[in-house]
């Protein structure tokens, strides 16, 4: 067996991960205060299983992302545990960590693209990242970055170009491939692949997960787009100011939604047409997210939710403790099919005063 061959089954043995999340807070340090940005969240990922983490701008989810990778600012708090096949990774220290990342854990984000450095060939950033790992040649560790480059729709014979040598989307897909090429058992991808026009995101995220699939690797899969979430994730965990508001199978949560802040985001996404009906008009969630300076006593979602009672506004539903099985932090879950017939009209989502 050649020796890249030898370096490929070595990771492919790798095993895949199991990531539990468990009472997960995390709270910035603002000259305003802590500002509690994750708040009691949990949630499993399955090994060889992927999560979609969903939920509008600035809910916490590239946090929770950070978090795990360690890469949260210096004073920030944070408590619970995010087990890894049974470590917890949230108590390691910076030199821990490093053997984690990249092997254990990789990470892709939206700005991926700039991380890369400006004096180094691409194929010298990534072969660097798996020299740094793994004991192999250098001629072979160039091997196995030019089978990662086709599988993110690059020709291996660019590896020798400088990153102002790539567009904005080659340079993302480079990045994707460096992240691929340890075949880490666990992938944090925050909107890998925004910034790509639209057909290469369909292109790239069927191959992330067909390598998954194939490889038996876990992801966290953070993006706003729920069709990509119903096509590529078997859990859902849908946030809100900072809680998981409501978690478990995808199909059953996109398709019976429980919380009535999953049923408002359904309705803000374009629907599949479905032949003989009209489409569905956008209907958007009006009202704005609580301060989480200082969060609200109540449902969070309260100030914006068409079901809000007195109960809803002095006392918080109790928190989600699993992603595995469907649930909702709602104080009304037994009447949701009720709420799901009226949330669907645009009438119940009009501002009060608009
Ligand atoms: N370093 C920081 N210091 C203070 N607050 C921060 C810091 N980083 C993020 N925040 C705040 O924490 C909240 C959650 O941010 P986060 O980036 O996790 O949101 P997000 O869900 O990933 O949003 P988006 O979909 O826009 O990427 C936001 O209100 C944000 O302003
Ligand atoms: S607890 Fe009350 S305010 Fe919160 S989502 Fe449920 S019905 Fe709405
Ligand atoms: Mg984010």
């Amino acid at each position: 067996m050649g020796a890249l061959a030898k370096l490929n089954e070595r990771l492919r043995a790798k095993p895949a991960a199991h990531m539990l999340v468990e009472r997960l807070s995390i709270a910035y340090q603002t000259p305003r205060g802590p500002f509690r940005a994750v708040d009691d969240v949990s949630f499993e990922v399955a090994a060889g299983a992927t999560l979609g983490l969903v939920g509008e701008s600035g809910c916490g989810k590239s946090t929770v992302v950070k978090s795990l990778m360690g890469l949260l600012p210096e004073g920030t708090s944070v408590s619970g545990r995010a087990l890894l096949n049974g470590t917890d990774i949230l108590g390691l220290s910076e030199r821990a960590l490093s053997d984690v990342r990249w092997t254990k854990i990789a990470l892709i984000t939206q700005s991926a693209m700039n991380s890369l450095d400006p004096v180094y060939c691409i194929g010298d950033q990534i072969t660097e990242s798996i020299l740094a790992h793994e004991r192999v040649s250098k001629a072979v560790a160039w091997a196995r970055a030019e089978q990662m480059f086709e599988i993110v729709g690059l020709p291996g014979s660019r590896l020798t170009e400088f990153p102002h040598q790539f567009s904005g989307g080659m340079r993302q897909r480079a990045v994707i491939a460096m992240a691929l090429s340890l075949n880490a058992g666990l992938l944090l991808a925050d909107e890998p692949t925004t910034a790509l026009d639209p057909i290469m995101q369909d292109q790239i995220m069927s191959r992330i997960r067909s390598i998954h699939a194939d490889m038996r690797r876990s992801m966290i899969l953070v993006t706003h787009d729920i069709a990509v979430v119903a096509e590529t994730c078997e859990t859902i965990a849908v946030m809100y100011a900072g809680e998981v508001v409501e978690a478990g199978p995808t199909a059953q949560v996109l398709q019976n939604p429980r919380h009535p802040y999953t049923m408002g985001l359904q309705n803000a996404f374009p629907k599949l047409p479905v032949r003989g009906q009209s489409r569905m008009p956008l209907i958007s969630i009006p009202g704005t997210v609580p301060n989480l300076l200082h969060p609200p006593v109540g449902c969070r979602f309260a100030g914006r939710c068409p079901f809000a009672t007195d109960l809803c506004r002095s006392e918080a539903p109790a928190k989600l403790s699993n992603s595995i099985s469907q649930s909702a932090a709602c104080h009304y879950q037994d009447r949701a099919s009720e709420f799901r017939a009226i949330a669907q009209k645009a009438s119940t989502w009009r501002h009060k005063d608009g």
